[in-house]
């Protein structure tokens, strides 16, 4: 449960133009963000990097320098001019646990959903990216072969990072930007985590803070850490091997039942062990089956979604993935599998955000929600709403207080929001 320094919900009148960096478990995400002050609006300009596996497990050095030549592409690819006295506020989106002190400083506890990049843990993420954009400046300055357009290089880069921002912060802020009901911000990605507003009286981290009771403080809740000690949940011989086999052991073992990162591993164990013992595939080679992730959620997904009635992609899938040619009721089994496997994962992802609603008494509002799983899965929002009533006992149907909402614009434009409120509070804005 970690405070973010993001003190109030926006009031939707924040305004001015950002640069946002969203670094989660997939994509970089560089940003342009323009608030326009009035009606809640913005526009968004974007670009999105694949993160190169091999970069997941590098050294700080290589990641530092892979986010600053994209902001430098950005810079370039959209002919962004700068005048070298006109500094750009820059909000960084690194949606991993951090400890923070203020709202532009954060040291990372540990890395999260499968990164093991050295030279991170323990460090000021703000600072290390600072000194990296510098860096990547000052190169590009000396370089003979920089075109007269990228005026990032000509008249140099002065940006000023004001935000370090959780992605469920983001979402939970992009979203009450637009929609004043929304109460939580959630992700349901790669990664599975929440956030929410509360009383600073009940944070024992912020006692000594200064903080009156009442004041409200976000709180990045970094629930896929829960039950790390093995006290409530029920693991299998499957989660026990994927948590052994990720670079952290015994670290997010709520999340590894749950996000997406995991959900298509989960199959290809189970499908792994039957073949093992002569269960399924038998007379057949099952070699495919060895490879880590080679299964996505997508193809998860896909699998769960096959009503042809051959079960065609799913012996497409099982060939092509795997290796592996299928009979019907083999794939019929793998369908089955699969809805296990994401039925479990909707039902816990439910108990998460039943706890916040409850913690809160919050009874009557939205929960914001981004992420791959929950937008790509089919009637997934359904779904976690079913599990939800059953948690709360709720009624089945009529009762809509509480409603699952597909995040605004994910969280780049929340963490511009939040820059917008920071750099209003010290330019010593009134009623921001
Ligand atoms: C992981 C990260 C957390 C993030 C979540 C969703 O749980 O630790 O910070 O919010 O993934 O991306």
């Amino acid at each position: 449960m970690n405070p973010t320094w993001v003190t109030s919900l926006p009031a939707g009148t924040e305004s001015g133009q950002y640069l946002t960096l969203d670094l989660g478990g997939t994509n970089l995400r560089v940003c342009r963000v323009d608030l326009h002050g009035s009606d809640r609006e913005y526009d968004v300009i974007r670009t999105e990097h694949r993160i190169p596996e091999d970069l997941k497990s590098s050294t700080a050095e290589r990641l530092w320098k892979f986010i600053a030549s994209c902001l430098r592409q950005f810079f370039d690819q959209h002919s962004i001019s700068v005048q070298a006295a006109q500094e750009i506020p820059l909000a960084f989106t690194f949606s991993y646990p951090v400890t923070q002190h203020s709202l532009s400083h954060g040291i990372l506890q540990r890395w999260t959903k499968g990164f093991n990049i050295s030279g991170v843990e323990g460090r000021d993420v703000v600072k290390d990216l600072g000194e990296a954009l510098d860096k990547e400046v000052r190169a590009q300055r000396k370089s003979s072969s920089i075109h007269a357009g990228s005026i990032i290089v000509v008249q140099g880069l002065p940006l000023r990072i004001v935000a370090l921002v959780n992605d469920t912060v983001g979402t939970l802020m992009a979203s009450a930007y637009v929609d004043t009901k929304t109460q939580i911000g959630s992700i349901y990605g790669t990664g599975s985590n929440a956030a929410y507003m509360e009383r600073c009286d009940q944070i024992p981290k912020m006692k000594t803070s200064g903080l009156y009771g009442d004041a409200l403080m976000a709180i990045n809740c970094e629930y896929g850490a829960f039950d790390n000690s093995e006290r409530v949940l029920p693991f299998t011989r499957y989660d026990v091997e994927i948590d052994q086999s990720s670079p952290r052991p015994g670290q997010q073992r709520y999340e590894k039942l749950v996000a997406g990162l995991y959900l298509g591993e989960m199959m290809r164990l189970i499908l792994a062990d039957l073949y093992d013992r002569h269960k399924i595939f038998q007379g057949r080679n099952g070699s495919g089956l060895k490879q880590p992730y080679v299964l996505d959620s997508c193809s998860l997904a896909n699998i769960e979604n096959d009503q042809t009635r051959s079960l065609t992609s799913i012996r497409n899938m099982l060939q092509e993935t795997f290796n592996i040619t299928s009979d019907f009721s083999e794939s019929y089994f793998c369908r089955c599998v699969a809805r296990l496997i994401s039925r479990r994962s909707v039902r816990l992802y439910a108990c998460g955000i039943a706890a916040l609603l409850k913690k809160r008494g919050m009874q009557h509002c939205h929960v914001a929600v981004d992420g791959s799983v929950f937008s790509k899965y089919p009637r997934f929002p359904d779904r976690v709403m079913e599990a939800l009533k059953e948690v709360l006992g709720l009624p089945e149907e009529g009762d809509d207080h509480i409603r699952l909402v597909p995040a605004v614009d994910g969280s780049s434009v929340g963490a511009a929001v939040i820059a917008a409120v920071a750099m209003a509070r010290e330019e010593g804005c009134p009623g921001l």
